[in-house]
């Protein structure tokens, strides 16, 4: 069975990466793949995210990162993935992501599996965290280390737009 994560991921957060480790817990082996969602406007380049999520996920095994930039199901069915695994973290997620999983389905026949998010992550989300590092505020905990490091360095280079 061939799984994938798939998501933004502008940048990866604490509650992305426990999504993964227990999606790999449940499938063996998942493949993280990060898509171009054109009604978000990026702050990471694709191969800063992909290169962020590689960094963070080294000790966690059967995680593999990948990229895509088309319709999802084209990925899926080029690649014999079967199913796709997401976090849900509120009755909002459940609004957002339903007809995203039931148009995959229909495109495709792929299934979506979703893990209730633990609590402890239940109101992270990478836009909360991009505000928050924006305005210099402590990201730590909320964000892999490396991620805490790359968003400080980027907001740190940028103006921060008073
Ligand atoms: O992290 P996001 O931005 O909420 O992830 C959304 C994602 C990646 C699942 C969605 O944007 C996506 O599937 N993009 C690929 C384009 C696509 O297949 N769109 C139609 C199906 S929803």
């Amino acid at each position: 069975m061939r799984v994938v994560c798939p998501g933004s991921f502008d940048p990866v957060t604490m509650g992305h990466l426990d999504i993964f480790r227990r999606a790999a817990d449940q499938f063996g082996e998942v493949t993280v793949l990060v898509t171009v969602n054109p009604k978000k406007q990026g702050l990471f380049t694709m191969d800063e995210r992909v290169h962020l999520i590689e960094e963070a996920v080294s000790g966690i095994p059967g995680i593999a990162v990948d990229t895509w930039s088309g319709l999802l199901v084209d990925y899926t069915t080029q690649n014999g993935v079967t199913a796709l695994v997401k976090g849900l973290r509120s009755g909002i997620d459940y609004e957002y992501e339903l007809p995203m999983a039931q148009i995959n389905r229909r495109l495709s026949g792929v299934d979506t599996f979703f893990l209730l998010t633990d609590p402890k992550y239940g109101y992270i989300s990478s836009t909360l965290c991009k505000e928050v590092a924006r305005h210099g505020g402590d990201v730590s905990g909320i964000l892999p280390p490396n991620v805490a490091t790359a968003i400080r360095a980027k907001f740190s280079a940028a103006p921060t737009g008073h």
